[in-house]
């Protein structure tokens, strides 16, 4: 946060080493944000990132009326009780870097009985479509209107609980039931919800607030919806997909590096894949040191899925680890249709990675679930060598940077900025584990 500068100049090949914390994530702040809207009295959220998506948010909740101000570092007193209706620019502007207001809905619906959703941003992975989203929003008995300014939705006659099933278990969609369901007249049930931790660390705060939410087995979600939910004080769970980046950095440098913070039941799923890839790791009570134990890294065949599988997220940080594996990895991605972008500058710098868009039919794999899957297949070892590259969007961005750290010579990466929306105070962490890097405006 605070970065001014577009690049970053990295002299290569040198282990990174030392400690860094990790501190609330990313995707459960910003939404325990939003879940700020539905208490009659303010609400404190502690371990918040100084990323800008969590700016963002703020911005957004100021032009809502929400009072948002830091008591202590790490820490944001989020104060509803002036909520008011804001224009449609406001938003706009505000919105234009980030995906989070489409969960505003559910409360505004229930404060003000109106949402305006503006053209989403956020990282540019694939159509990201909201359809999940407003057909959930339909089935409260919210009207949701094209306007050629965004969506308008409203609800007339109130929100009501409903019966929904969700195509896939997508988080955000999961997200707006449970913001909009807590307080929807009647009992909601929610079928193949998305079981992220950050979504069990959401309804711990919607719980501290008063709603009434359980969840059963296969995915089901049930919420009792109640007339009136006050603020919570809650720390949120730190950043798993952060934990895991600066893991695959010591993998990918040959470095050791500590991460304070990082939660073993919420990384299990990457941890194996960590090990079966060569990776050495030792989990501790205040966090996980992640190092390379010295020879070869193996090869794997990963499928990314929901959670408890392997995270979308964590694919990109692991591929630049693949490229330094002895032998073919095969990386599926069944999550969003187009995030292997980020591949071709890695190949730029010496990588060999070759996407199939449509799937490798020839792998067993799993599950097989959508028809989107596309594969990633890594043959390494590849030296990699210094290269100019862009950063595309937020985790490809970060794998550049590890890829930068271990590549013979000089590359530049620019467009940082985006880096900033989910890693806090990167630019300071990478300096703590010794790279060798200059920044440039
Ligand atoms: C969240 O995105 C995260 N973002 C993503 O992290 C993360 O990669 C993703 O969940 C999966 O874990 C935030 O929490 C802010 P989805 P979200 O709805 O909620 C399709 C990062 O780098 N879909 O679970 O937007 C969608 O296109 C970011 O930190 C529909 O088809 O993801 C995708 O293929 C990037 N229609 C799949 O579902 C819809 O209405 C999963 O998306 C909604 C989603």
């Amino acid at each position: 946060m605070g970065l001014k500068a577009d690049s970053i100049v990295i002299e290569g090949g040198k282990p990174l080493r030392g400690r860094i914390e990790v501190r609330g994530a990313k995707n459960l702040a910003t939404k325990a944000m939003v879940a700020s809207l539905l208490g009659d009295t303010p609400s404190l959220l502690q371990d918040v990132p100084e990323i800008s998506d969590v700016d963002v948010v703020s911005r957004m909740l100021d032009a809502y009326g929400v009072a948002v101000t830091s008591p202590a570092p790490g820490e944001l007193l989020l104060d509803p009780v002036n909520v008011a209706r804001s224009h449609f620019e406001t938003i706009d502007a505000l919105a234009g870097s980030s995906r989070i207001p489409i969960l505003f809905c559910g409360p505004l619906l229930h404060r003000l009985g109106e949402a305006l959703i503006p053209d989403l941003g956020g990282c540019r992975i694939g159509d990201r479509p909201i359809d999940f989203h407003m057909d959930a929003l339909r089935a409260f008995g919210a009207i949701v209107d094209k306007s050629y300014e965004g969506i308008r939705i409203t609800a007339p006659d109130g929100l009501r609980g409903a019966n929904i099933e969700l195509p896939f278990p997508s988080v955000g969609a999961t997200e707006q039931v449970l913001l909009t369901a807590v307080k929807a007249k009647g009992v909601t049930e929610l079928k193949n919800a998305a079981i992220e931790p950050e979504i069990m660390d959401l309804i711990a705060v919607l719980q501290k607030m008063g709603a009434i939410i359980w969840t059963e087995a296969n995915r089901t979600i049930f919420i009792e919806g109640v007339d009136q939910l006050s603020g919570y004080t809650h720390r949120a769970i730190s950043d798993r997909n952060e934990a895991a980046s600066w893991a695959a950095a010591a993998l990918v440098t040959r470095g050791d590096i500590f991460v304070g913070g990082a939660k073993q039941q919420d990384l299990m799923t990457f941890l194996n894949v960590f090990r079966k890839v060569g990776g050495a790791f030792d989990v501790r009570e205040d966090g996980i040191r992640f190092w390379h134990p010295g020879g070869a890294l193996k090869p794997v065949q990963v499928e990314t899925d929901v959670h408890p599988g392997f995270m979308t997220d964590w694919q990109q940080p692991l591929i630049v680890a693949l490229t330094q594996a002895e032998g073919v990895s095969v990386v599926h991605e069944t999550v969003y249709e187009n995030r292997f972008g980020f591949t071709d500058a890695l190949n730029d710098m010496g990588a060999d990675i070759v996407v199939h868009r449509d799937g490798l039919e020839s792998v067993t794999r799993r599950v097989p679930r959508r028809k989107l899957e596309q594969a990633a297949v890594v043959t390494g070892p590849t030296p990699l060598h210094g290269a100019e590259v862009r950063v595309p969007d937020l985790r490809g961005g970060f794998s550049y940077l590890i890829a930068a750290l271990a590549a013979q010579g000089r590359s530049r990466v620019s467009n940082i900025g985006i880096i900033s929306r989910g890693y806090e105070h990167f630019v300071e962490k990478l300096e703590a584990l010794g790279a060798d890097f200059t920044l440039e405006a």
